[in-house]
């Protein structure tokens, strides 16, 4: 018989309302939601008191990528656990086009994936443009990949030139599919990055000294220009500037079909934390930047301009020569530490996709910046919305999977390190005084973490075959 859960009296956030209603799930699927739902074979889950969510969607990790001498610290079941921790339920991963073929690349990623812990969805780098990947691209949907990510920057590595990323971009158009842009000023980072090396600037902060500002501005400016020659829709990921935000919203305005993503730590960090002893935990690209920055950040999230806000999560340890315990084990992983002499040799990423909920909720929803509402459609809706997963995510409606997190909204955590679930030795919101966090997280049904305790199961997740997206 199928297993029956009935959600009392909570009070229910969607992207458009908040109301007080029951919610009936049968096995993974809810099945209604309404008020004084009678259900006699349905467990009772009593949450009067609680916030019921739709189980966070994160557009954007990297699990188990390959960065310079070493690989990202968290695989797919270890970061997917975080995830769950932190009321994220499903996660969107990017595929590095590092095997001959497009068809091989996506079957060795599958096979890294298989052991995630909540449900996935794959984007694929494009990071050559040839004429086998011009082939190859259109078959990406038939596999259940409807993006791509491209690069304005990282020259010699991973950029393609403006016209490759013009041609891609019409391709994937013609084909259905999404284009997301890494959107800075490879060429000139490339200049300041061997000059401050020559100059003999070795420190973390020169990360974020040669990337300039007004280079993520010019490729956001850029990337729209492309899109509307292009006549295809445009995601900017990681949106770091106010200069970039209101690019984008001014391309908006022209009524250009592009759409763009922040991340947490572009709300609340800056170049001065790169400039600390332990500066290297804040290296990400792009980096930091100014107050200004995040406070335009801000006002593009209160106003609408910014579609989604993911994580980028991409961590290392801080210092990789010293085991952590992970589920009873010691293990360390070769990390920042690369870098103690060389800004250039810092691996890139940050730890974030079991922050993002909780610290957004205290930053956002409680001081008054983002109402519930706003909260689920960045976290959440949007996300699903977007990359073709709406409405079986994203929402708390009939037929819907069955992700949910039972949000308490009273509940005070001194959040760090040892709250936090990724897979390394250190946190970017330690000490943090936060309200409100998820204490019950369910995926399709199934009751995964309670207060705290993991009951999920590595390999539980299921690989998400995405449908066409949507422009929001
Ligand atoms: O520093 C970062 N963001 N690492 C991940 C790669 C990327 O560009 O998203
Ligand atoms: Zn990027
Ligand atoms: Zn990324």
């Amino acid at each position: 018989m199928t297993h029956k859960l009935l959600f009392r009296g909570g009070t229910l956030v969607t992207a458009a309302e908040m109301f007080t209603a029951d919610v009936l799930v049968a096995g993974e699927k809810i099945v209604a939601v309404g008020r004084d739902l009678v259900a006699a074979d349905a467990d009772v889950v009593d949450v009067h008191g609680k916030f019921l969510l739709p189980g966070g969607i994160d557009p954007h990790v990297h699990y188990d990528l390959p960065m310079f001498d070493t690989v990202s610290s968290d695989d797919h079941y270890t970061g997917t656990k975080a995830a769950a921790f932190g009321g994220t339920t499903t996660v969107m991963d990017f595929i590095p086009q590092d095997w001959p073929t497009l068809e091989a690349a996506v079957q060795a990623w599958h096979t890294k994936a298989a052991k995630a812990a909540v449900d996935y969805g794959f984007h694929m780098n494009i990071t050559r443009w040839d004429e086998a990947t011009r082939a190859e691209l259109p078959r990406l949907p038939e596999w259940g990949i409807t993006s791509i990510k491209v690069f304005m920057a990282y020259n010699g590595r991973l950029r393609l030139q403006d016209g490759e990323i013009f041609e891609a971009m019409r391709l994937a158009r013609e084909h259905g599919i999404l284009t997301m842009l890494h959107a800075e000023n490879g060429d000139v980072i490339d200049i300041l990055v061997r000059e401050a090396l020559a100059a003999g600037h070795t420190e973390p902060v020169w990360h974020a000294r040669t990337r300039p500002a007004w280079g993520a501005v010019d490729a956001v400016l850029r990337g729209a220009m492309l899109a509307a020659q292009a006549q295809a829709p445009l995601y900017i990921v990681h949106m770091n500037t106010a200069g970039g935000a209101e690019m984008l919203q001014y391309a908006r305005e022209q009524g250009l079909p592009v759409m763009g993503e922040t991340c947490p730590q572009y709300l609340f960090f800056t170049e001065e934390h790169l400039a600390r002893p332990d500066g290297a935990k804040w290296i990400c690209s792009p980096p930091m930047r100014s107050p200004e920055d995040n406070a335009l950040l801000w006002h593009a999230l209160e106003q609408g301009w910014m579609s989604t806000i993911g994580t980028d999560h991409c961590p290392f340890f801080f210092d990789g020569t010293k085991p952590i315990l992970y589920e009873g084990e010691e293990i360390a992983i070769p990390g920042k530490e690369l870098g103690k002499d060389d800004f250039t040799k810092i691996p890139n990423g940050l730890p974030g996709v079991g922050d993002r909920l909780p610290v957004l909720w205290t930053e956002g929803v409680v001081k008054g910046r983002l109402t519930p509402e706003q909260f689920v459609a960045y976290t959440s809706t949007n996300p699903a919305k977007i990359f073709g997963l709406y409405p079986r995510k994203g929402t708390l409606a009939p037929a819907a999977d069955a992700d949910l997190v039972v949000w308490d909204p009273d509940l005070k955590v001194t959040y760090g390190v040892a709250v936090a679930q990724h897979r390394t030795d250190y946190n970017l919101y330690e000490g943090w005084e936060l309200t409100g966090f998820p204490v019950q997280v369910y995926l399709r049904g199934r009751l995964i973490v309670c207060e705290g305790e993991w009951l999920g199961q590595r390999g539980q997740g299921r690989f998400l075959h995405r449908g066409r997206p949507q422009i929001l």
